[in-house]
């Protein structure tokens, strides 16, 4: 890509998550935590990029950081179509597809507090995905369809 064409920097070292859907960039900063007061890194963020494949997508850059498996997981809910890619001396030097498995175990709470995943019984919330985007969840327990909304409230 041309200079003229760049529009956000490459970064030295930290990760790049790139073709998040559209609109939902700011998920993603807020599953990572990022409060836009951090006083270290520098942290990107591209909304409405046009891209080859999806249109527009959005792109986030975190300086000095790598990923834990558990925020990539939670990313690919709300971005099933999300790179992860991780930047070294900066060279992507591992590129990884997000995925939703098919069925969910732990990382998200069913919205039913009847239901007996809530129960303080040792059942680990389970959730099949019916639906990946707009996501579509349904709890192995009492059935309850978990959207977008729901699963982003928790995180
Ligand atoms: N990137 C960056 N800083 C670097 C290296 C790469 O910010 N030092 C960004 C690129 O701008 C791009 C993403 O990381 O958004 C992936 O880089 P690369 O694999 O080089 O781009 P593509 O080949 O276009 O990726 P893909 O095939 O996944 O679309
Ligand atoms: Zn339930």
């Amino acid at each position: 890509m041309s200079e003229e064409l760049l529009r956000v920097s490459k970064i030295r070292r930290g990760t790049v998550i790139d073709h998040i859907t559209h609109g939902h960039a700011l998920d993603v900063l807020k599953i990572l935590g990022i409060t836009g007061r951090e006083t270290t890194g520098i942290i990107t963020v591209a909304i409405n990029v046009p891209s080859k494949k999806y249109g527009v997508k959005d792109i986030v850059k975190v300086e000095g950081r790598e990923l834990r498996a558990e925020e990539v997981d939670k990313i690919a809910l709300l971005a099933p179509h999300a790179t992860i890619n991780i930047i070294r001396n900066y060279k992507v030097v591992e590129k990884q597809r997000v995925r939703i498995p098919s069925v969910i175990r732990g990382i998200v709470k069913c919205a039913n507090l009847s239901c007996v995943s809530n129960s303080g019984e040792p059942v680990q919330p389970t959730f099949y995905v019916e639906r990946e985007e707009p996501l579509r969840l349904r709890c192995h327990y009492c059935g309850r369809i978990m959207e977008r909304q729901d699963v982003m409230s928790q995180f």
